[in-house]
């Protein structure tokens, strides 16, 4: 049984928090930096602000933040095992997947053979991640997202909710792919993308 601190008390905290009791490992409560929040969140103890993880012996930590440079910049600053939160509902192929460590995968996602999934990545609720993909470092693949096989996908790239993508197709770093679009093209260029099939808006 893993001591868990997660790190964000905020909607996507308390899922998290769910996920750890679920896995049978021991919650022992959240850092956040905002002090208006009190002293406890989901009936578990706020123990201190971010900087205060070294004082927490013996935990592993995850990260539930969705901005992805604030999850990056965080786990560059923790110098300690991170937790890596699985729901047991998740559907993960035993066949070649790699999950990176602090990633969050939600209930009902799929991960299907041959899939790899970097560090500190959101496998949202019911998402879909299918074979063979290259999932980088800090990606949120949102609530009911369908990637398609062998589909890369750059470092802090946002899927949104209901989004999909075509098999084959490549995604670049530093996107925002908005909620409902369908990628259907390669993308070679950060930026926000919108609509069916997905142009760049910003
Ligand atoms: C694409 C997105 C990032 C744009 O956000 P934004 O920059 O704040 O843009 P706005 O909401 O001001 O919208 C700007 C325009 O784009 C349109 N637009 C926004 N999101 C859109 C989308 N997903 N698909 C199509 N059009 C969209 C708006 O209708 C608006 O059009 P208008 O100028 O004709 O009125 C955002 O709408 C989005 O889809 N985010 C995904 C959120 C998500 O899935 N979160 C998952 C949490 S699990």
């Amino acid at each position: 049984m893993s001591n868990v601190v997660i790190i964000g008390a905020s909607g996507h905290g308390k899922v998290v928090a769910d996920i750890v009791n679920k896995s049978g490992d021991k919650l022992l409560g959240f850092l956040d930096d905002d002090l208006s929040l009190g002293y406890e969140f989901c009936g578990y103890p706020i123990m201190g602000s971010v900087s205060d993880y070294d004082k927490v012996i013996g935990a592993s930590f995850v990260i539930a933040i969705g901005n992805p440079e604030i999850r990056e910049r965080i786990s560059q600053s923790i110098k300690a095992p991170f937790y890596t939160a699985i729901h047991p509902s998740a559907q993960i192929s035993g066949i070649d997947v790699a999950i990176g460590e602090g990633t969050v995968v939600m209930p009902g996602a799929i991960i299907n053979s041959g899939a790899k999934i970097g560090r500190h990545c959101i496998i949202n609720s019911a998402a879909v991640v299918e074979h063979d993909n290259l999932i980088a470092d800090f990606v949120h693949v949102s609530v009911g997202a369908h990637i398609a096989g062998t589909v890369t996908v750059g470092a802090r790239t946002m899927l949104g909710v209901g989004s999909a993508v075509k098999n084959n197709v490549s995604i670049t770093s530093d996107c925002t792919i908005g909620a409902g679009a369908v990628v259907v093209d390669n993308i070679e260029e950060s930026g926000t993308y919108v609509g069916v099939p997905a142009k760049k808006v910003i």
